[in-house]
């Protein structure tokens, strides 16, 4: 069976004040949640304050991004093993952002994924389609293209750990979601690609009033949550949707 995963992708939005109030809200509420797992993922400089502040409570940390690199000359990079070392157990690779705006291509992002493995923690690895790809019914071959990257390189049984989240760029901080079942076809395609334990999770316009339909999607094993997951309420209400999933 998959424990069902909700992450919180923080993206750029943190300061050590905000943090410790929505970190010790999500902790709290967190305590009480059975049958599902949350992270957080947090930007790189609060790694330290957030592992503090999460020691000892059920919320796992995470970073959203690692250097392809082990060490070297690479200014402004962080590496896999240095993440380890401040408790992360999740790091995204290869969200739509760092593809669309930073140039990240998938020899580089399949990198990253074998590194964050290297350094003994699970990486998440991201993929979607834009809109003019679904709408040029693309969907299927560009998620297969990204996928396809990892799996050469880290091979399937990378997924028995490894989580991968599907995050249509269309439906990413837009408001407008994928609907339960545009998620569970994506979900049902990259799950014959992966194995029956790899955990695939629904991002894109998460929020309480439609995490309970995605999450009662067959395939869809919990979310990646970006602004919803800056609202302590909202993240527990996610997080409390997925724990009800029904089987
Ligand atoms: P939103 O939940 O804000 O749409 O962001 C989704 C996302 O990009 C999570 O990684």
């Amino acid at each position: 069976m998959r424990t069902r995963l909700v992450a919180g992708n923080w993206k750029m939005h943190a300061s050590k004040a905000a943090n410790r109030a929505l970190l010790e809200a999500v902790a709290a509420g967190a305590a009480t949640v059975v049958g599902a797992e949350c992270a957080v993922c947090v930007p790189f400089p609060y790694l330290a304050q957030a592992a503090g502040l999460l020691q000892g409570t059920k919320v796992a940390l995470g970073a959203q991004n690692a250097s392809e690199h082990a060490q070297g000359a690479f200014t402004g990079e962080v590496s896999a093993a240095m993440l380890a070392e401040f408790d992360c157990r999740y790091v995204l690779v290869g969200h739509s952002e760092r593809r669309q705006l930073y140039g990240e291509g998938d020899a580089q992002i399949s990198g990253k994924f074998s590194a964050v493995l290297a350094a003994g923690m699970t990486p998440v690895l991201c993929v979607g389609e834009t809109l003019e790809e679904r709408e040029a019914g693309r969907t299927q071959a560009t998620v297969a293209r990204q996928l396809e990257a990892v799996l050469a390189r880290s091979g399937r049984a990378a997924f028995a750990t490894a989580v991968v989240a599907y995050e249509p760029v269309w439906a990413i901080g837009s408001g407008r979601t994928a609907s339960p079942a545009q998620a569970q076809a994506v979900h049902a395609f990259l799950r014959q690609r992966l194995l029956p334990e790899t955990r695939i999770l629904y991002g894109g316009s998460v929020k309480p009033g439609n995490s309970e339909a995605l999450f009662s999607q067959r395939d869809v094993d919990g979310g990646l949550i970006g602004g919803a997951a800056l609202v302590a309420a909202d993240f527990l209400a996610i997080l409390a949707a997925a724990a009800q999933r029904k089987e």
